[in-house]
């Protein structure tokens, strides 16, 4: 059993090679920051004597992502965690367009890069699991962050249908949805100073990561942390398309505000 998790050097990627490590996985961690990996796989190679390797990778880039795929091709990489992704808070007009861009790469382009590169020596196996987080923001338009939130709906969309092509395979694809959750995740999007104002909606990783996990064992197709997230997700079903854009409208024009003024 080899996994690749991407994101691992924080949040919910960390949490998901703690747990993976700890029920006797090979990992390969891949991020940026090559010291944290580092770090990390030491650490749980000593834990729980499973071989732990890292790979430093900025994913916006194809000349690694090309690298990362040989050596996970080399390594027999039968488990696939695509869970690096950043947001960017803030109306459209104003936001910054390579950011914007570099976030389709990340969200969007390194995960279709990724698996397109993988399954097929997964199917030929009969054999592999891919996780692809997502976002319970894949369900809903979100004005201050409509390009985040189109990203996730994207990585929604193709993980579903994706699963049909895969039925019968013996490979499967999971995707996990989880609401806000403490991570780096709002510093990077620049929603700092927002976690005071709505704690009780934030779910920590290692729960998330948890949940997710042992979704992708199940071979969970849509895997949605938490009751909120799940009431959240039911929700969309009913109210108006409109409705719920005017909804996230509020909601996230509230986050944007909150966090200009914590940085004024
Ligand atoms: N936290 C939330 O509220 C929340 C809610 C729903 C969904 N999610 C999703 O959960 C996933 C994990 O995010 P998180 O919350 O755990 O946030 P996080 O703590 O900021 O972790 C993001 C991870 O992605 C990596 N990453 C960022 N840019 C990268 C790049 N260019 N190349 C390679 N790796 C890169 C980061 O590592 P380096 O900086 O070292 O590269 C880090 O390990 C994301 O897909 C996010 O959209 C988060």
């Amino acid at each position: 059993m080899k996994a690749l998790i991407t994101g691992a050097s924080s949040g919910i990627g960390e949490e998901l090679a703690k747990i993976m490590a700890a029920d006797g996985h090979s990992l390969i961690l891949v991020a940026r920051r090559e010291e944290k990996l580092e770090f990390l796989a030491t650490k749980l190679t000593q834990k729980y004597s499973v071989p732990v390797k890292f790979f430093k990778a900025d994913l916006t880039n194809i000349q690694d992502r090309e690298k990362l795929i040989e050596f996970s091709k080399t390594e027999g990489v039968d488990t696939l965690i695509n869970n690096a992704g950043f947001g960017i808070a803030g109306r459209f007009a104003q936001t910054n367009l390579e950011k914007n861009l570099e976030m389709i790469e990340l969200n969007i382009s390194a995960l279709v890069h990724l698996t397109r590169a993988l399954v097929p020596g997964m199917i030929a196996k009969g054999d592999g699991r891919i996780l692809n987080v997502a976002s319970i923001a894949a369900f809903v338009p979100g004005a201050y962050m409509s390009v985040y939130y189109a990203t996730k709906a994207f990585v929604h969309s193709h993980t579903v249908a994706l699963s049909e092509e895969l039925a019968g395979t013996g490979v499967t694809i999971s995707g996990l949805y989880p609401g806000p959750t403490v991570t780096e995740f709002n510093q990077v999007a620049g929603v700092q100073g927002l976690d005071a104002f709505r704690k009780n909606m934030f779910m920590d990783a290692a729960t998330v990561a948890d949940i997710g996990y042992r979704g992708m064992q199940r071979g969970q197709l849509l895997i949605l942390p938490g009751y909120k997230n799940k009431l959240i997700a039911a929700l969309t079903k009913v109210l108006p398309v409109k409705v719920q854009a005017r909804l996230i409208k509020i909601a996230n024009g509230k986050r944007v505000e909150a966090a200009a003024l914590h940085q004024s």
